[in-house]
């Protein structure tokens, strides 16, 4: 087993069947029931505990123990979409929806480039209520006040032509998760008139465009089976993004999947560990969900390979609202709080946050 790991280090790929027994040996199930101490508990340990080790060595070579921050900036919870694990979804009638302004988008920026942010991304919804229009003026804004700041967009799937104006006016980068990279499975989690293939395209116009690229998936999300993460790996390892966002399904209780079990931690840090190793320079947040998930959550992540956090600059009253699950949780209520949470948390492993642009360097 520990071969596979070598491997994977060596030639930064394994075969699909190798990567299957990998995520065996780490707990089977991609749910819950991975964090469950099985007979085996022990010598699965210490095999993700020489994964995570890896990963982390490979990580500190390639970025030091600098974790380049972002600062995050939720725009809209409107969404026109009806995902079945969103809090945000369409048909959730029980949360309040906001959409800031420009004057209010600007002014996080200007707070967070006070704070010392190079690099700004702006979340939201799918919010038709704002047109391309009105967001590529946003986007030319801070352009304009921030020329030298990175601008990532993370808005879902607007058209290839929305995606241009965006990156003609000054986004270098966008998120945008595959979620799964089996249809079946994407079905399970989307409404019928959303589909993989759209999705999928969605990415590759995004690259042609020109910008650097994320995706990624849920760890645990109902229906994710072994085999569909094996898919999702293989995806990434083709797609090759410049980022790679991933964490663990949390259950949001206005959803369809409000019942449903988080995902494991442990599975979320191997697979964290894996993307490291195979893509040695990627830009890997360890994210928020995982932080909601677990004490320490988000220094394991980071202890597993991930390079990138995206402390919270939205404006307070927001915060709140933008419920994608339940307990999601934040750095500290105010911008300045949570930079200096991020920076406390950080040194109890020996990091500290990289203000900086913190482009893919490949
Ligand atoms: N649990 C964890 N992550 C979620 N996301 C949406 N809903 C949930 C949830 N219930 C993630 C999706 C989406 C990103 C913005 O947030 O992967 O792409």
């Amino acid at each position: 087993m520990l071969q596979l790991i070598d491997k994977l280090i060596v030639t930064h790929r394994l075969e699909p069947g190798e990567y299957r027994l990998l995520l065996e040996k780490i707990g089977g199930e991609t749910g819950a029931g991975g964090n469950e101490r099985g007979g085996e508990a022990a010598t699965n340990d210490s095999f993700l505990d020489a994964l995570t080790a890896a990963a982390r060595k490979v990580a500190i070579e390639n970025f030091g123990n600098g974790v380049y921050a972002r600062g995050l900036i939720e725009i809209s919870n409107f969404c026109r979409n009806d995902c079945l694990y969103c809090g945000i979804r369409r048909s959730n009638r029980n949360v309040a929806r906001y959409r800031l302004s420009k004057e209010q988008i600007v002014a996080c920026c200007r707070l967070g480039a006070d704070l010392g942010f190079q690099s700004f991304v702006l979340q939201g919804g799918e919010d038709m209520g704002m047109s391309d229009d009105a967001i590529a003026e946003i986007v030319a804004e801070i352009r304009r006040e921030f020329p030298r700041h990175a601008i990532t967009l993370s808005l879902g799937e607007r058209g290839r032509e929305a995606f241009q104006r965006f990156f003609d006016a000054g986004a270098d980068r966008y998120l945008l998760r595959h979620e799964t990279a089996d249809n079946q499975h994407y079905t399970h989690l989307h409404p019928a008139e959303m589909s993989l293939e759209k999705r999928l395209q969605a990415l590759h116009d995004l690259r042609e465009i020109g910008y650097q690229v994320g995706t990624g998936i849920m760890v645990g999300s109902p229906g994710q089976t072994l085999e569909t993460l094996v898919k999702d790996i293989v995806f990434i390892e083709h797609f090759r993004p410049e980022m790679v966002g991933l964490g663990p399904f949390l259950p949001q209780h206005d959803t369809p999947f409000g019942g449903e079990k988080p995902g494991s931690l442990r599975m979320t840090l191997a697979l964290l560990a894996i993307f490291r190793l195979m893509m040695p320079r990627a830009l890997i947040p360890s994210t928020t969900s995982l932080a909601t998930l677990a004490s320490e959550g988000r220094v394991r992540g980071i202890l597993a390979g991930a390079n990138v956090v995206m402390p919270n600059l939205s404006p307070v009253e927001t915060r709140a609202l933008y419920a994608l699950y339940d307990g999601k949780k934040s750095f500290g209520t105010e911008a300045a709080e949570g930079v200096a949470a991020l920076t406390s948390e950080l040194a109890t492993i020996g990091y500290q946050p990289a203000f900086v642009r913190g482009d893919y360097r490949g």
